[in-house]
């Protein structure tokens, strides 16, 4: 996965044209990793599409993906996402009995591990073994969907994470991701975000390249004050 130094843009492919995927890929070359989106319809409401499509997306960019899997059971599917070509692989807490264990084993392939929560998931628990993980993400919408508004209070669980983090000297990123634009993305920077995903932003956009550049200036000047 990409060393570059925060803000990292992560445009999510949910939002893009999948008739064109390889072009809407292409189209944010100058992104820092590509967030791919993975839902099962039972852990969410909502079916996406899975390793194969993710194998594409590895074949048609240099970028790192960041896969996020918003599937139940991922300890039975991780190793399809690890040969996948997945830089990073997320998991969400509330749908694996032993999270440790399964970041432990991502790992030991030489993939990064990332955890994320639902909006009502409590991180506390999560905070004394965040030096498991290369990645907490943060979600600021309910997972199954893009297009909906941002969560202002979600920024909390960014704030504790980055005081966590910077007082233990860990390396853990912390991303945020729904409902980020130009509009929210200040914020989200503010409050010790490194990582921001944005789906409908980018890929909605007349020009989504573009897009990614203004989103990082944005949070750029959010930390500069
Ligand atoms: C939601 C997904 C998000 C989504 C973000 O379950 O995890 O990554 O694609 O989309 P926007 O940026 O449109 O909120
Ligand atoms: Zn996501």
């Amino acid at each position: 996965m990409s060393e570059r130094t925060a803000p990292i843009i992560s445009p999510s492919i949910l939002a893009a044209d999948f008739s064109r995927l390889g072009e809407q890929i292409a189209a944010v070359s100058n992104a820092d990793w590509i967030h791919v989106d993975v839902m099962d319809g039972h852990f969410v409401p909502n079916l996406s599409f899975g390793a194969d499509i993710t194998a594409a997306a590895f074949r048609s960019t240099d970028l790192p993906l960041d896969v996020h899997l918003m599937i139940e059971h991922p300890e039975k599917w991780v190793d399809n996402y690890i040969k996948a070509g997945a830089s990073c692989v997320i998991f969400h807490v509330e749908a694996t009995e032993d999270p440790v264990a399964l970041a432990r084993h991502i790992r030991a392939a030489g993939v990064r591990a990332g955890f994320s929560l639902r909006p009502g998931t409590d991180i506390e628990p999560y905070l004394e073994v965040l030096d498991e993980f290369d990645l907490a993400l943060v979600m600021s919408v309910e997972p199954g969907f893009g297009g909906q508004s941002f969560m202002p209070d979600q920024l909390d669980k960014v704030r504790k994470l980055r005081d966590v983090i910077d007082s233990r000297g860990l390396s853990t990123l912390i991303e945020i991701d729904g409902g980020i634009s130009r509009e929210t993305i200040a914020s989200a920077a503010a409050a010790g975000t490194d990582a921001f995903v944005a789906g409908s932003a980018v890929f909605k956009a007349s020009d989504p390249g573009a897009e990614v550049d203004a989103l990082r200036e944005c949070a750029k000047d959010a930390v500069r004050g």
